[in-house]
């Protein structure tokens, strides 16, 4: 039994303002993936869509001169610090289990190398999972930020995949 949905997640107004901002299509996209993952890396589904749900809610944008300069960005990118203390405060806010809260933020400060050497860091199946989830859905130049879902659509795909996660946890009690 789990103790925050996706849909809880999805409709918090905290999630709603970060995750617009990185792309609610990208997120939805990634925690699809990371389903999938998650099965054949048999890792939890629940911390796997969830992590990869909210795994870039610490983006922000780096402007200079009233442009955004993305160069600058990358010399000065910590959103999966950010990343990882938002979706923390936001799951315990929901009411989510400590322990899960605390894994899932985890996984999303290690979701990418960004702000360190490559190589640096040796992850878990569960951090592993949401850093190839993010990169199944990269595009060019960050453009899987931009890209735009239809509200009604976004609302479909988290019950969906809130049912799926649902179902594999009856099915695999021990895995929870
Ligand atoms: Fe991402």
């Amino acid at each position: 039994m789990r103790h925050v949905t996706l849909m809880q997640i999805f409709n918090h107004h905290i999630a709603k303002k970060y995750l617009s901002r990185s792309g609610i299509a990208h997120a939805i996209a990634c925690a699809y993936h990371a389903f999938r993952l998650a099965k054949t890396y048999n890792v939890s589904v629940d911390l796997a869509t969830k992590a990869a749900l909210l795994h870039d809610m610490g983006h922000y944008t780096w402007y200079r001169n009233g442009k955004w300069d993305y160069d600058l960005y990358k010399k000065h990118d910590i959103h999966a610090i950010k990343g990882a203390e938002r979706a923390h405060k936001l799951l315990i806010r929901l009411g989510e289990n400590p322990i899960i809260a605390k894994e899932i933020a985890i996984a999303i400060l290690f979701h990418t190398d960004s702000y360190m050497p490559e190589g640096f860091i040796k992850r878990t199946p569960l951090q592993e999972i949401v850093k190839l989830a993010d990169e199944m859905d990269e595009e060019q130049g960050g453009m899987h930020h931009y890209r735009k879902i239809e509200k009604e659509k976004a609302i479909k795909m988290i019950e969906r995949l809130d049912k799926m996660v649902d179902e594999e946890l009856r099915n695999t009690p021990d895995k929870t």
